[in-house]
């Protein structure tokens, strides 16, 4: 393989002054706050992968008919760098970032960026601007890898050049408020991926096309959406920008299987793997609208909960669709929901063990 070239680092002339970075993360939100420098790599057919940079975070200059803008060819990621109880700071799972940011690649068609330059870009920044980490209960710096085809062309075919960069973002929780779960709207009118579709890729385009049915779930007073597969508008798929979880009376836990159609969630994979650790079952499987009502109103059904990089685990407590609502256990956080986000927290944070060695120091 080739050797993983170097960031030339350009530091900003101009960063924010520290005490004006202290009063931005003592309540950052989620992806309003973003950090002084970004990474930068550029591919073209005659150079490959070059010039990588970290620079100033600055506006593009994109030319208008760059194709990006014209046909989305787009693919993103989002990973955390968490603050370790020594001060330092480490990512979590970056390779499987960097793995599923191929496959998004290659389903766009796009040109995949080698995965140790993926994580070599991530650490790149995490390392600039670990002071950007909140030090606030939740608190994390979100890095956002993207690509988008930057070839000046309105002809329909794979871009030839790309720019891939990452910007990072000092977040907090996502969901605002404190409600105890979330609530889910059902879309009945609407889908998010097809067979054969683009679903299992994490493009733009997906989360353009949720836009209209979170707004529906907005309008009806719900947190997300919740979408059912595109063939028979029956099984559970996933929400607007996270995956989903079950746990049934017996202490087992299911989520829908990743069936092209479904985003790959690396916090989903973690909490199967963190289940199992604590010797539950875990069923990946079709699980039908109509069932998840009957099992919640029989009580088969205890708890439920919404999974990603943003979201961490959110209790999810009440979905409501056209002909009425219903109500998941106790309507508040479960248990076992707990446990979980307990269990993948503490790894994240350095507080528990790392058996499977998720944890990437830089
Ligand atoms: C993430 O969890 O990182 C996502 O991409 C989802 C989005 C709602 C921010």
């Amino acid at each position: 393989a080739d050797a993983v070239p170097t960031f030339a680092v350009e530091p900003s002339a101009t960063p924010l002054a520290v005490n004006e970075r202290a009063a931005l993360l003592t309540n950052p939100g989620f992806g309003r706050v973003f950090t002084d420098h970004m990474a930068t790599i550029r591919y073209s057919e005659a150079n490959g992968w070059h010039d990588a940079r970290v620079v100033k975070r600055a506006p593009f200059q994109l030319d208008a008919a760059s194709a990006v803008l014209h046909y989305a060819q787009e693919i993103f990621e989002g990973l955390k760098a968490y603050r370790l109880p020594d001060g330092g700071a480490a990512l979590f799972r970056p390779h499987a970032n960097a793995a599923r940011f191929r496959r998004s690649a290659e389903r766009m068609a796009m040109v995949p960026l080698p995965d140790d330059l993926f994580v070599e870009s991530v650490r790149a920044i995490v390392r600039q601007e670990a002071d950007w980490i909140p030090d606030i209960e939740g608190g994390a710096l979100y890095l956002r890898p993207f690509m988008i085809a930057s070839e000046v062309f309105l002809g329909v075919k794979p871009s030839t050049e790309y720019l891939y960069a990452v910007i990072a973002s000092s977040v907090g929780a996502y969901f605002k408020g404190d409600a105890p779960a979330v609530t889910l709207w059902v879309s009945q009118d609407y889908t998010r991926a097809a067979p054969g579709g683009t679903g299992a890729a994490k493009c733009g385009g997906n989360y353009a096309s949720s836009l209209i049915a979170q707004a529906e779930a907005t309008r009806q007073g719900c947190d997300q959406v919740l979408f059912l597969d595109a063939v028979e508008r029956r099984w559970i798929e996933e929400l607007g920008g996270m995956n989903i979880f079950f746990v049934f009376d017996d202490g087992s836990i299911a989520t829908p299987a990743l069936t092209g159609t479904i985003l790959p969630g690396i916090t989903r994979d973690s909490l199967i793997t963190l289940a199992r650790d604590m010797g539950l079952v875990v069923r990946e499987e079709p699980y039908a609208i109509d069932q998840c009502r009957a099992d919640a109103e029989s009580g088969r059904l205890r708890e439920a909960f919404a999974c990603g990089t943003a979201a961490v685990v959110t209790p999810i407590g009440t979905m409501k669709q056209k002909d009425g609502q219903f109500q998941i256990g106790s309507g508040g956080p479960g248990q076992i929901t707990g446990r979980l986000r307990q269990a993948l927290i503490d790894i994240q944070r350095g507080h528990a063990p790392d058996p499977h060695g998720w944890l990437d120091r830089v």
